[in-house]
C-alpha cells in the first residue's frame, strides 16, 4: 500500500459522484438492510475500484455507497473482507483507509458475535468497550508504517468514550436491549472448541467474533473515532454446546438487525 494507491482509489471514488462524507459505516454479517435508509445513494462495486482488495466470487456484491442518512453525508461498506476469506490484514484494512481520505470523521462498525459471557443472549446487542486481538497479526506491521502515522499506536481508550455513552443513552431511550463488554477477535472460519470457548471466558472475553480488531487498529492509528456493536447470534456454552447452524446465526443476525439499524440512524442524529 502507498499513498497513492489510496489517492487513485479516492480519485475513482470522487469520479463516482462520491463527496465528503461525515460517517463511515461497515456492516457485518446479515446487518446489510441499513442500505435502504440512505437517500440519494451512489454506488462503487468493490471489484471497480483502484487498489481495492480483488473480491472473490462470493463476494462480488460487495459496494460501497455514498449519500445521506438524516441529513448527514455517509458512506457505508456493505459487506467487508475477513481474514478467513483469504485476505490478510492490509486487504481487510484498505477501505478503512479510503474511507478516512474520503473525509470522514467517525467510524460506526457493526458485526454477528458469539455471546461468551453466558448473561448475554442470542439477538442481544452489545456495544464493544475493548478488545483482545487474537488473530495473530497486525494491521500496522508493515515496513512504511510511519509514513502512515505513528507505529506504536496507543490504544488506551480504542472505542470513542463519548459515542459509546451516546448510544447507551440511545438504547435506553429506545428501549433497546444493549450489553456492553470485551470482544475476542479470532481468524475463523471454524467456529471454537468447547476448550477455544472456556480459553476465551478466562481471558476476559464476552462475545467472539471474526472481524473488526483490524479495522479498530487502523482507525486508531488514523485517530479516528470509532464505535463498534455486536450482534449475538449465538450462545456459546461449553457445557452445552449446540451444533453451529449458519442460517441461524444469519436469521438471529436478521432480525436483531433493525435494532441496530435504529441504533445507528439515532447516532447519526446526535453526533
Ligand atoms: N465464534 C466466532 N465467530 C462468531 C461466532 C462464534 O461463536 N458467532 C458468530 N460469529
Amino acid at each position: 500500500m502507498t499513498k497513492q494507491h489510496l489517492e487513485e482509489s479516492v480519485a475513482y471514488l470522487r469520479q463516482k459522484g462520491f463527496g465528503k462524507p461525515e460517517i463511515g459505516i461497515v456492516l457485518g454479517t446479515g446487518l446489510g438492510k441499513l442500505v435502504d435508509e440512505i437517500e440519494n445513494p451512489v454506488e462503487a462495486h468493490y471489484n471497480h475500484i483502484p487498489f481495492f482488495p480483488l473480491a472473490t466470487v462470493e463476494f462480488h456484491t460487495g459496494k460501497l455507497i455514498y449519500g445521506t442518512i438524516a441529513n448527514k453525508k455517509v458512506v457505508v461498506m456493505q459487506g467487508r473482507f475477513h481474514l478467513y476469506e483469504g485476505y490478510d490484514f492490509m486487504d481487510v484494512t484498505y477501505p478503512i483507509r479510503v474511507m478516512h481520505l474520503l473525509g470522514i470523521e467517525s467510524l460506526f462498525i457493526s458485526n454477528a458475535a458469539g455471546a461468551i459471557n453466558l448473561d448475554y443472549k442470542k439477538g442481544e446487542m452489545m456495544l464493544i468497550e475493548d478488545h483482545i486481538n487474537l488473530q495473530g497479526g497486525s494491521p500496522l506491521a508493515f515496513k512504511n508504517v510511519a509514513e502512515f502515522g505513528d507505529r506504536f499506536v496507543d490504544m488506551i481508550e480504542p472505542y470513542d468514550p463519548k459515542m459509546r455513552k451516546h448510544l447507551k443513552e440511545i438504547a435506553t431511550r429506545e428501549g433497546i436491549i444493549l450489553k456492553s463488554g470485551v470482544y475476542a477477535s479470532v481468524v475463523g472460519p471454524q467456529l471454537e472448541t468447547k476448550a477455544e470457548y472456556r480459553m476465551l471466558k478466562i481471558l476476559g472475553a464476552d462475545a467472539v467474533g471474526m472481524s473488526t480488531v483490524p479495522e479498530v487498529i487502523v482507525a486508531n492509528h488514523l485517530r479516528l473515532p470509532i464505535v463498534a456493536v455486536s450482534v449475538l447470534t449465538d450462545e456459546c456454552d461449553p457445557d452445552n454446546l449446540q451444533p453451529v447452524n449458519i442460517q441461524e446465526i444469519i436469521e438471529i443476525a436478521g432480525s436483531t438487525e433493525p435494532n441496530m439499524i435504529k441504533l445507528f440512524i439515532e447516532l447519526i442524529k446526535e453526533i
